[in-house]
């Protein structure tokens, strides 16, 4: 089980640094769980170094497929490598919305960052007007394939299925919900897959409990120390 933190735009490098400090604190003792960061790029190295030799992860919030080239605001994955990060999102829904990002450009990005030996969370799920309109299954399948005819399974692969209208919203999907949603992941991709989607810790022993869920992408929750760690202590009770 993982339990992977999206802080998204929020903390600079000192208090980023300061979160991982306390946060190493608190979760140390807790085994059973897999945990990840994932703090803006600049404050991967603050963080890298604070959880040096720490059990818990460091991943980017996004990578380049280049090794480098002329390609302004982007970052390659031998510079994160280079920081001591360990792996990448790639695909969440904020870079499909609002930034363009494709299921072509998600899977290149998943293709070349696994190959330089990082490994990925890559993201899916579908809009509100999508699981209105039936197209849940469709869309996720698109996505889902779009990574695997790049990527095939791969150790270092994860999926994360985040339905865009549970994101920040307060709105989870149902447990229901989000088993049919990742047992239709892992009928084209066998590898573990996140739920993503208002993840609290209150419903994360829920979510994390289905047959097909195998951890958790958090975002809101994961920017207070004893949410996030709740979060972990109740991934580690059940895994
Ligand atoms: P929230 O947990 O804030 O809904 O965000 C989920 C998310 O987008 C994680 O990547």
């Amino acid at each position: 089980m993982l339990i992977a933190g999206n802080w998204k735009m929020f903390k600079g490098p000192a208090e980023a640094e300061a979160f991982a400090v306390e946060l190493r604190g608190r979760l140390e003792g807790v085994s059973g769980v897999d945990v990840a960061v994932c703090p803006p790029y600049t404050s991967l190295a603050a963080v890298v170094q604070a959880l040096d030799r720490s059990e818990i992860a460091v991943y980017a919030q996004n990578v380049h497929w280049a090794g480098d080239g002329a390609y302004t605001g982007e970052v390659s994955p031998a510079m994160l490598l280079e920081l001591g990060v360990a792996g990448s999102i790639v695909g969440h829904s904020e870079r499909r919305q609002l930034f363009g990002e494709t299921d072509e450009t998600t899977a290149q990005r998943a293709a070349a960052a696994l190959a330089a030996g990082l490994r990925v969370i890559a993201c899916v799920g579908e809009t509100e007007s999508e699981r209105e309109a039936g197209e849940t299954e469709a869309v996720v399948r698109r996505q889902t394939e779009a990574i695997r005819d790049a990527v095939g399974t791969h150790d270092g692969l994860t999926l994360a299925y985040e339905p865009v209208w549970a994101i920040g919203t307060g709105k989870t999907a149902t447990p229901a919900m989000a088993q049919d949603a990742h047992a239709t992941i892992r009928s084209v991709l066998d590898v573990p897959i996140l739920y993503g989607g208002s993840v609290k810790a209150d419903n994360a022993a829920e979510l994390c409990g289905q047959p097909d869920v195998d951890g958790a992408l958090v975002g809101g929750a994961s920017l207070f120390v004893d949410s996030f760690a709740s979060i972990c202590e109740t991934a580690a009770r059940i895994s």
